[in-house]
């Protein structure tokens, strides 16, 4: 994988953030999100790749743009790559101007991705510090004492976030009971899942159930951070199970880690659309703005954090 794609992905996530942030706040999140993934597919293709999305933004018939088994890039003769994006991921927290809202992509090499359904999967996210200590069959208690090992702290000294969903409740009761300090999110568990693997962050351990994508968009990226996650999908009902099968899952318990997720040489890029636990949002100044993205590839583990100045007299196009 040529490593300055990673550069380019960046381009990518900066050129989507910077679409859908002047929606942010305007309470429309379709809008957001069609600027994102017009901005998002338009700079696709001006790179030298012979990409296939495979986690997009819907089937073909559901989607005009990023669907899945969709054709991008400019380069039909370069290797083939496989594609996870989410072009707005929180389309509902940039409607409302609230914090975590990013733009991301990832790559990887042909089958590298598990082509996760549009539904749910049930998730245990750590940074490097925790690997190897997490169970997604064990109880909230028990993995925030391994964790707490595992980093050398107290139970109280950790941070979890946690979707504030009904369906949390049970979980956060008994995460509270044990000790440990609680960051509930109201939309965008990619950006927390990332902050685990992100010292500085504050972030210990991200659970819960979210959509299983973004599981796979989170798995990229905790591979390029030498991160842990395990995630499970959970089936609503049988029309999920049959999708899933006609995606190739046939094993509807099986407990996926970071690998089977995300293999190979994966790079991957996010941009804040609005400030969060990991990014800074879309800042405007007269005549242009400034974004703040992170971008990171598998192969050399290295993490970068760039704030670009962009000038709208150069770029038309914002
Ligand atoms: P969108 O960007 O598609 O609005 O999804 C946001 C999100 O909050 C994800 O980050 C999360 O995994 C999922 O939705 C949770 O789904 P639900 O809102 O159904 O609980």
């Amino acid at each position: 994988m040529d490593r300055n794609l990673a550069m380019e992905l960046a381009r990518v996530t900066e050129a989507a953030a910077l679409a859908c942030g002047r929606w942010v706040g305007k309470g429309n999140k379709l809008a957001a999100d069609d600027a994102a993934t017009e901005a998002m597919r338009r700079t696709l293709d001006s790179i030298d790749i012979n990409g296939t999305v495979v986690i997009g933004e819907g089937e073909m018939d559901e989607a005009p743009m990023l669907y899945i088994g969709e054709k991008v890039g400019n380069d039909s003769a370069a290797n083939e790559v496989d594609i996870a994006v989410d072009p707005l991921e929180g389309t509902n927290i940039c409607a409302k101007g609230m914090s975590g809202a990013i733009a991301t992509i990832a790559l990887a090499p042909k089958g590298g991705f598990l082509h996760a359904p549009d539904m749910y999967m049930e998730k245990i996210v750590v940074g490097p510090a925790g690997k190897g200590a997490i169970d997604i069959d064990a109880s909230p208690t028990e993995n925030l004492k391994r964790i707490a090992e595992a980093k050398s702290c107290y139970i109280e000294d950790l941070t979890v976030v946690v979707l504030d969903r009904p369906r949390h409740d049970k979980m956060v009761s008994e995460l509270r009971k044990a000790g440990a300090r609680i960051h509930l999110i109201s939309d965008g568990d990619v950006s927390p899942a990332i902050a685990t693997a992100v010292e500085e962050s504050g972030i210990d351990l991200m659970m819960g159930v979210g959509g299983a994508p973004e599981g796979v968009l989170a798995a990229a990226a905790l591979k390029c951070m030498g991160g842990d996650m395990q995630g499970r999908l959970v089936f609503m009902n049988n029309e999920e199970r049959e999708r899933a099968k006609s995606m190739g899952i046939d094993d509807f318990d099986k407990v996926y880690g970071v690998d089977e997720m995300a293999r190979g040489e994966v790079v991957f890029a996010a941009s804040g659309v609005t400030s969060g636990d990991l990014l800074r949002g879309v800042r405007y100044f007269s005549g242009g703005a400034i974004t703040h993205s992170i971008v990171m590839r598998a192969k050399s583990r290295t993490v970068r954090f760039i704030e670009s100045h962009h000038y709208f007299d150069f770029k038309p196009l914002y």
